[in-house]
């Protein structure tokens, strides 16, 4: 029986993947042009051997690029088990120099904009955010008197630098949306151009074009009362600020971003299965955030070359998740939801903001420049999960 072992690398340069089958007698090379890798995966999935369509040719000992119409395969006579590590073409390390993100949703260094930015500045990206106006004060007063500093350090040991912050009213797309409650209001005070067209003009202003576009907000007034007894204000006010929100940064900042640039935003389980606690359209806004994140993959990425995607992130005590269902004296939804995670997912382990920043780093990169239109769980694996290990009907099994 033919034994395959397979490991993928990718020449920046080439704009060509090369595979390489590890059998138990011999060791192939390919290269393919990106239109067959997936006949080529295939092909191994199914066990193909050196027998198979990808016949060995005489050329042993080096990789050879091939046109699109043919395979060109390596032989070599040993059996190389050490080689079925992912082999990159040069070094595996994300490099984001001159790039500029734009974090929308940071307020604060417990959630998961704050780590998204830093695991995106560690990487060089210049960072900008867009904080919302009630919170924005607070905000820069942390960041003046250094409140944020510990949870500013890069692995190198500098310190994150986030060069400017925008104020950003993701409910609302154009000056024209503000009403006057909210431009009267005093926490809108001596602001204005916080609405999410305003943000894109300025950004552009000052930057020019940018290359990394994350959304890392929601917002469900009624997020603790279940859909049954949600209004119709507070299911819509979600979708507005949650899901809608997207688009419209989308929408806006399209035109401001560079061919190959990318958009990633946060999701969370309850858009496809139940999550008691989580109410008031907040998982119907997060079903539609996904939905939307596949619609527009294709249509940014036909029209700009940008790509769109969205990390479904296991719970995190931040701000925003720490504020849901809080009574005095019980646990919070946040508590229930991390505890019930840690006694389920596959891996019983802590799940930090970092692990979501690391992951959209990978996302937000050229690491992954055929990526798009996905979904990508980042939860300890809970979302696998059909079965509750602690439940009660479960402890005698
Ligand atoms: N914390 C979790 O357990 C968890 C799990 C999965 C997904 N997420 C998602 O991650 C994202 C970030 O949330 P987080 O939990 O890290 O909390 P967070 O408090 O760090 O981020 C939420 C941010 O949204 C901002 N915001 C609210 N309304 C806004 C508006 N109208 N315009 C602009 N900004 C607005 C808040 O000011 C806050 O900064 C959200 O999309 C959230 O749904 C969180």
């Amino acid at each position: 029986m033919n034994r395959a072992f397979s490991t993928i690398s990718y020449h920046r340069n080439s704009h060509n993947i090369i595979i390489r089958n590890y059998c138990t007698t011999t060791s192939t090379t390919m290269m393919f042009s990106r239109n067959t890798l997936f006949a080529a995966a295939a092909a191994l999935v199914c066990g193909a051997s050196s027998s198979s369509a990808f016949a060995p040719n005489n050329s042993v000992g080096k990789a050879i690029s091939r046109s699109a119409s043919t395979v060109v395969q390596q032989q070599s006579q040993s059996r190389q088990y050490s080689s079925t590590k992912l082999q990159m073409a040069g070094p595996a390390q994300v490099d984001l120099t001159g790039k500029v993100a734009f974090v929308a949703g940071v307020a604060d260094s417990s959630g998961y904009g704050w780590a998204i930015a830093r695991a995106l500045a560690s990487a060089g990206a210049t960072i900008i955010v867009g904080t919302w106006p009630p919170v924005l004060k607070i905000f820069q007063s942390g960041l003046k008197k250094g409140s944020f500093d510990e949870d500013s350090t890069l692995p190198d040991g500098s310190k994150m630098v986030i060069e400017k912050v925008y104020p950003l009213d993701a409910v609302f797309d154009t000056a024209d949306d503000v009403p006057e409650e909210i431009r009267n209001n005093k926490r809108y005070a001596g602001l204005d151009g916080y609405t999410i067209e305003e943000v894109a003009k300025a950004v552009e202003a000052d930057y020019g074009k940018i290359d990394i576009l994350v959304h890392s907000l929601a917002n469900g007034p009624e997020v603790t009362k279940p859909l049954l007894e949600t209004s119709r204000k507070g299911y819509l006010a979600a979708s507005s600020a949650s899901a809608y929100s997207a688009v419209s940064l989308l929408q806006k900042f399209g035109p401001i971003m560079n061919p190959g640039s990318n958009m990633l935003s946060l999701t969370y389980i309850a858009s496809e299965k139940v999550i008691p606690g989580y109410g008031g359209g907040m998982s119907s806004a997060k079903a539609q955030l996904e939905s939307d994140t596949r619609t527009l993959a294709f249509e940014a990425g036909r029209k700009w070359n940008i790509r769109v995607n969205t990390i479904s992130a296991g719970p995190l005590k931040s701000r925003a998740a720490s504020a849901i269902g809080k009574e005095p004296g019980q646990k919070t939804f946040i508590e229930y939801a991390i505890d019930y995670s840690n006694a389920n997912a596959p891996l019983a382990q802590d799940l930090y903001n970092d692990d979501v920043g690391n992951s959209a780093l990978f996302l937000c990169s050229g690491l992954a420049r055929t990526v798009t239109g996905v979904t990508l769980y980042v939860d300890n694996g809970l979302h696998a999960m059909g079965m509750a290990l602690d439940s009660e009907s479960m402890k005698d099994a």
